[in-house]
């Protein structure tokens, strides 16, 4: 693993580039196949930045792998395989490529994204700031900012093409995706977050909400898909210092924040560069999270 693997864009001569989102660029394969390549990209107040995050990719590409396999029991996943030199041509080829790709069953994607919060922050305690309920749910009184909540909620968006996703009730979730589909991704996502939060807490990180996607491949199977529980689809607080009643420094872009708080900066683009030592201590955060959670250090 080397400083000098970074990637900005992505290039596969030979393969159409279907989408580039703010970090990842998706390719065809073919008909039933899709790539999904995590560069080093970073976005703070929804702003791409022109500075890399070394190994961020990477770091996304291998501990959504790390989720995968640890909850196959719970949910049925889009991923083919992570194995560079298992992919076929002309990605095999590409070294860039290796630890930041993954092979995927290409689904028709739910226009919707399923959101799990066990705490109160974001958008969710707006809400309740507002009205005292979020997204519906009833909650108890006088909760305080990044409050537990006493049972995870299910909070589902639109997946906004541009700008914010936006909070939908569970009878518009209903109308979207059908009412037999929507109780599938709701309990299966109450499930895996339960569940990866729990594990996350015995490794010192407080997953207090996060985003997932599910798609529908064509022989009708619901797949988790997408990245799952990284850093960027996903709140993370240190639990050693997590302390409710304000906001929670942010494990991974904290320092990015901070720094660009400091700026004369109005938060649309272009945004400024980072300095070398904020992004190497980024970095550093971000190949932290993946050994905590996973236990190993990142090898490719
Ligand atoms: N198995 C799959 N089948 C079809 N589409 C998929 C699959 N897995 C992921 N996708 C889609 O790939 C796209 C990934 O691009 P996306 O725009 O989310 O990139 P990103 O880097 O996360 O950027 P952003 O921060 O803007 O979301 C998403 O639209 C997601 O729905
Ligand atoms: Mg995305």
């Amino acid at each position: 693993m080397t400083a000098a693997s970074t990637v900005f864009e992505s290039d596969i001569p030979g393969l159409s580039l279907i989408h580039r989102g703010k970090v990842r660029d998706v390719y065809e394969v073919d008909e039933k196949r899709l790539l999904l390549v995590a560069t080093d990209r970073i976005s703070a107040f929804d702003c791409i930045l022109p500075t890399l995050i070394p190994h961020k990719g990477k770091v996304l590409t291998q501990l959504s792998q790390f989720w995968f396999d640890m909850l196959a029991g719970v949910v049925d996943n889009h991923v083919i395989t992570t194995d560079l030199d298992r992919m076929p041509e002309p990605i095999r080829g590409v070294e860039s490529l290796r630890g930041r790709s993954t092979l995927v069953r290409r689904t028709e994607v739910f226009p919707t994204e399923c959101v799990v919060r066990g705490y109160l922050e974001g958008s969710g305690w707006k809400d309740y700031k507002a009205t005292g309920k979020t997204s519906g749910h009833d909650l108890p009184k006088s909760l305080q900012q990044c409050d537990r909540l006493f049972d995870p909620i299910f909070t589902p968006a639109t997946k906004a093409a541009t700008g914010h996703d936006e909070n939908i009730t569970g009878l518009e979730f209903k109308n979207i995706v059908g009412a037999e589909t929507a109780a599938l991704l709701k309990s299966t996502s109450l499930k895996i977050y339960k569940t990866a939060a729990a594990y996350a807490l015995t490794k010192g990180i407080i997953i207090a909400d996060t985003k997932f996607e599910f798609g529908r491949d064509g022989d009708g199977n619901i797949l988790l898909i997408d990245e799952v529980l990284t850093p960027d689809s996903s709140r993370f607080w240190d639990a050693k210092t997590y302390e409710p009643g304000h906001a929670q420094p942010s494990f991974d872009k904290q320092f990015v924040r901070e720094y660009l708080e400091t700026l004369d900066w109005d938060k649309t683009p272009p945004a400024p560069p980072l300095p070398d030592e904020i992004a190497e201590a980024t970095s550093a955060r971000y190949l932290e999270a993946y050994r905590l959670l996973t236990g190993s250090e990142l090898t490719q």
